[in-house]
């Protein structure tokens, strides 16, 4: 199995909304919506590739040789890398008729389970479409995170009660949905929520409550002040408001106003394992990819699935051996050096 023979056998399923791009960096689809494009102008997904790019990594071979342990601990959860599967919903709107949220769902979280991460699962624009994405959760004996969108009280309360009967560990919620055309008008309603409204939300949920959605140091302290335990710093692929900054750009802030209070999480353009460094450098725990894992089961099912995550926590670990990094935590501000990103290491010189 190789990367390329996944795109290769992806791209006949998915026509013509993806092209199942060897590197998926927002060009080929564009302001595609349905689809796997971005909002509007169509930029924001291609500025969240780039940006890790301005990231540049310090290579310092001249250390002794040791193993290399990527292991990362979430709410009692033991992974083997940093790194999650993004939730994505109404895969047959955006992707075609090869799976359904169910079918994709649980593809996603075995071939997840198979590499040792989790996966977030996405929550259908249909208020009634996440029971399908349960029963898959409830299969796999809980391992994944329903990402539920920010509905009225009364739908949150039903879909909270059905994750936890699910067997979830955590909940998470990408409060930015209200920016998606496709949830403008419905009933119930969802959209932004206040601090107030926020607080109440995760008091509900009764589990570990990650907020999917911060983009700037303000919006993370009332996340973390409504009582989130995990931010995840995101601008949803470009596909909720357009001119958004990439999610490289504003992570340094969040995480200096953060102050580890609570885990960081951040996605948007990450595709390799020297990305994954990168935004640990900046001072993430861990990363989420969400279009990659699309071509991984539209090409080669569960087994694509496991196959990518392996590959792209291969390549952290050889970034980490060459920087002198033995262990997440020693990864660091001083092994990366940054092309005009704000807040980080060499800025301005
Ligand atoms: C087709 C599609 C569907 C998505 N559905 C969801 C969703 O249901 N819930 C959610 O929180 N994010 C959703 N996202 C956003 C992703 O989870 C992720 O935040 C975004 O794509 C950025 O990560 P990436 O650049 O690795 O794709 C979706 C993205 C795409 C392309």
């Amino acid at each position: 199995m190789t990367w390329k023979g996944i795109c290769d056998q992806a791209r006949d399923h998915i026509k013509p909304n993806c092209k199942a791009c060897l590197v998926c960096d927002g060009r080929a689809c564009g302001n595609n919506v349905a689809g796997p494009g971005a909002k509007g102008y169509g930029d924001v997904a291609i500025r969240n590739f780039r940006a890790w790019k301005r990231v540049r990594i310090n290579m310092d071979p001249l250390v002794a040789s040791a193993p290399i342990d990527t292991t990362f601990n979430f709410f009692g959860q033991s992974l083997e890398y940093p790194i999650f599967a993004g939730p994505i919903s109404d895969v047959t709107l955006h992707y075609g008729s090869l799976y359904d949220d169910t079918k994709y769902n649980r593809v996603l979280m075995e071939g997840c389970l198979d590499a040792g991460i989790r996966a977030f699962l996405g929550d259908s624009v249909d208020v009634h479409g996440f029971a399908t994405a349960m029963s898959a959760l409830k299969e796999t004996g809980g391992a994944g995170i329903p990402t539920i969108k920010p509905w009225d009280m009364s739908v949150l309360q039903e879909k909270f009660t059905a994750s936890r009967e699910a067997g979830a560990f955590a909940i998470a919620m990408d409060i930015d949905a209200g920016g998606l055309p496709f949830l403008k008008g419905r009933m119930p309603p969802a959209g932004c929520k206040s601090e107030k409204e926020l607080a109440d939300i995760i008091q509900s949920a009764q589990r570990p409550f990650i907020v999917k959605g911060i983009m700037t140091p303000n919006a993370a302290e009332k996340a973390v002040r409504a009582g989130a335990k995990a931010i995840l710093v995101s601008n949803h692929g470009g596909r909720v408001l357009d001119g958004c900054p990439s999610s490289a750009e504003v992570l340094p802030a969040i995480v200096e106003q953060v102050a580890g209070r609570v885990i960081i999480l951040v996605d948007g353009g990450i595709r390799c394992g020297v990305d994954v460094f990168r935004a640990l450098a900046l001072g993430a725990d861990a990363v989420v990819i969400a279009r990659p894992y699309i071509t991984a089961a539209y090409g080669a099912g569960r087994e694509g699935v496991a196959f990518l995550t392996r590959k792209i926590g291969e390549e952290l670990k050889d970034a980490m051996e060459l920087c002198g990094a033995r262990k997440l935590a020693d990864i660091s501000h001083d092994m990366i050096f940054c092309d005009g990103i704000k807040g980080t290491p060499f800025y301005g010189k």
